[in-house]
């Protein structure tokens, strides 16, 4: 039977990255992935130029049950750690939008890193390779495999979270978790559009393809998001990159609140237009709001658009700011796994080493990136989770 110092399953982010370090390392590595194409999710992350980390990056912006976990890995791989290696590949890069940085021409440029960082550590990799079981022994652990049985003193699961299963996501990691007494914390999509029972959303869906910065924010105490960011109106509800954030702090049964019109005294701007504007209300709404969403607006509220402003009541306006301002609004649900960027929650850290991500119940095995319940916001925090985690473990074998 073949032997290895460390079998990683699953060649995603994290598990790409924590083979190249430990086969650099030293190690006898073997890196197995189901899938018959490699490094899917890097490829079609940012839209095909990956948002490979935040410059910001920091505790703050992950989601956990257990939210200073990831501070160690964290704090020992920096995103500053990231760009010095994507430097040293030549690859080039800019950053979009608070802090996110992309790569100029393509992800694939990022796979071909982690590729050539595993060939320098003579990493073995087998894909597509399906492990049918894995069992512990006195020496470490024996794995069930396509390509016939491995004898490993460690293992690694990397096999990320549930979503966009037609490019081989699957919840290996969490079953192999379970059968070794780890606990999973519930899982659910993340950064994930919202959808609207079809009658509540009538009105609006005609809106869809329509984008506005808006405020959003929902849920109480620890428990709140709060986004300025823009949104985008679909068929069935809403997304954009203001409710992707939302959505990972949305419970079902919770309502979200959006300000349609942020940092801006609509009320008072209106009040002061009925004296100084001739226009009509539909009109005066459309220097605030995007046009179809003033208009839509009105008819919701059964106002008169075509009302010249001097006519307008004051409570009326009072009324159309406050509800545009405080917009509150209950989603049924998520697009789900289909159309969701992360997973939340996932193997408990409560039962794993911060500083290696080994269990603490089966020496030797070790879980990192999103199969673990660390779940970063949108803008590049989850790929640093991934090389951040991968790191910790590498470096601690
Ligand atoms: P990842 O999913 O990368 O890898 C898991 C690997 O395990 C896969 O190769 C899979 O085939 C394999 N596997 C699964 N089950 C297996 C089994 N039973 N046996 C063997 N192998 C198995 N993040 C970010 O920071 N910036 C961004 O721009 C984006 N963009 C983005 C776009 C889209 C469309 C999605 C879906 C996601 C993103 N993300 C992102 C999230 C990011 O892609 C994700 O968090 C990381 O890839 C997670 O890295 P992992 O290595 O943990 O899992």
């Amino acid at each position: 039977m073949t032997r290895f110092d460390l079998v990683v399953v699953g060649a995603g982010a994290a598990g790409l990255f924590c083979a190249g370090i430990a086969g650099q390392r030293g190690l006898r590595v073997l890196l197995i992935d189901h899938a018959d194409k490699l490094a899917e999710k890097i490829r079609i992350s940012g839209g095909g130029r990956a948002n490979f980390t935040n410059r910001e990056a920091a505790p703050a912006n992950f989601l956990s049950e257990n939210p200073n976990f990831c501070r160690s890995a964290l704090a020992r791989y920096t995103p500053a750690d990231f760009v010095a290696l994507v430097q040293r590949h030549g690859i080039a890069f800019h950053e979009k939008h608070k802090g996110q940085l992309f790569c100029d021409h393509s992800a694939e440029q990022l796979i071909a890193m982690l590729l050539s960082e595993c060939e320098q550590g003579g990493v073995q990799r087998w894909q597509p390779c399906r492990v049918a079981a894995v069992r512990k022994t006195e020496a470490g652990f024996e794995l069930d495999t396509d390509r016939g049985a491995v004898q490993s003193t460690r293992v690694v699961v990397a096999t990320g979270g549930l979503s966009i299963p037609k490019i081989g996501a699957s919840d290996w990691g969490h079953r192999l978790a379970q059968q070794f007494g780890h606990r999973i914390v519930p899982l659910r999509p993340g950064l994930v559009p919202l959808t609207f029972a079809p009658a509540a959303w009538g009105p609006f869906s005609n809106l869809a393809g329509l984008s506005l910065d808006v405020e959003v924010s929902t849920g109480k105490g620890k428990a709140r998001g709060h986004f300025v960011e823009d949104l985008l109106f679909t068929h069935r509800g809403l997304s954009g990159p203001a409710i992707l954030q939302i959505s990972s702090f949305w419970a079902e049964g919770q309502p979200l609140t959006i300000d349609l019109a942020p940092n801006q005294d609509l009320a008072a701007m209106l009040l002061a237009a009925k004296s100084t504007s001739r226009r009509q209300l539909g009109n005066e709404l459309a220097a605030h709001l995007p046009q179809r969403l003033a208009q839509a607006w009105l008819e919701l509220q059964r106002l008169d658009a075509s009302l010249a402003m001097p006519q307008a009541k004051d409570r009326d306006l009072q009324a159309l700011a406050q509800r545009l301002r405080a917009w509150e609004l209950q989603p049924d649900g998520t697009e789900g796994y289909r159309k969701a960027e992360v997973t939340l929650g996932g193997v408990d850290t409560r039962e794993l080493s911060s500083q290696s991500m080994e269990s603490q119940k089966v020496p030797g095995l070790h879980f990192i990136g999103e199969v673990v319940d660390v779940t970063g916001w949108l803008g590049g925090y989850n790929f640093q989770w991934a090389w951040a985690s991968a790191a910790a473990c590498a470096r601690a074998l």
